[in-house]
């Protein structure tokens, strides 16, 4: 199987990106669980993708950044778009209250530069929340795979980052971590498996963590 950077993949991959899956619906799940309010607030999306979480957060202000420009929507009224890399965010500190990254975090082979600008654009007693694809499901065997248009499944380069090493970095950062959440395969995401006739995988899958998620503050 071919492996792709990010950048190219998620070129392939914009069209058809949207389509929910096992891992977004879990991951949206391990999100909710922190409950993190966002109604009001001034929030970032840093690596936001087509930018379908941020459309729905009813946030005052509402910022998407990503690395591919073929997957960032058209700037709408209430939200605003930009491509930049999670690692230098074009932004002055202490603009967000909360900051979410949420499933690019794998694809930074180093997370030391992306924490220190996910903290530094949060004001101190803000929330960073991170999700990741679980240390678990990668040596399970799971891959960050898609089918593109043309019908061929691709790769998509991702880097293995344990729960210390997301926590060790953002302590550096000035984050404290405040919950953590291993998002595993359970009933809530069956129908994903059923409906693509897959249930005997949902079988030897159930119990496995998929997702990580972590809610940090910003210390003073
Ligand atoms: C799995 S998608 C997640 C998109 C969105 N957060 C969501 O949950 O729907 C990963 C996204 O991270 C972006 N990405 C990868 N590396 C990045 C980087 N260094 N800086 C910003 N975005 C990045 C990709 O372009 C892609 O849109």
């Amino acid at each position: 199987m071919t492996t792709l950077s990010p950048r190219d993949g998620y070129r392939l991959w914009a069209p058809t990106y949207s389509a929910e899956t096992v891992v977004t619906a879990l991951e949206e799940q391990t999100v909710e669980s922190f409950a993190v309010p966002v109604v009001g607030a001034r929030l970032l999306d840093a690596g936001c993708g087509t930018g379908r979480r941020l459309r729905t957060a009813d946030a005052r202000v509402a910022v998407g950044i990503d690395l591919t420009p073929e997957m960032l929507p058209v700037t709408h009224r209430t939200e605003h778009y930009a491509v930049a890399d999670v690692r230098a965010l074009p932004f002055a500190p202490d603009r967000f209250d909360v900051v979410w990254c949420r499933l690019a975090l794998g694809h930074i082979p180093d997370l030391a530069a992306a924490y220190r600008e996910l903290a530094r654009v949060c004001r101190v007693g803000g929330s960073v929340v991170v999700t990741d694809f679980h240390p678990a499901a990668a040596a399970a065997g799971h891959r960050r795979t898609f089918r593109a248009s043309d019908g061929s499944v691709y790769e998509i380069a991702h880097y293995v980052h344990a729960l210390i090493e997301h926590e060790r970095a953002a302590d550096v950062a000035g984050l404290d971590t405040i919950k953590h959440d291993d998002r595993a395969v359970g009933p809530a995401v069956r129908e994903f498996y059923e409906r693509a006739g897959r249930g005997g995988a949902y079988e030897t899958q159930v119990g496995l963590p998929m997702v990580l998620g972590i809610a940090f503050t910003r210390r003073t």
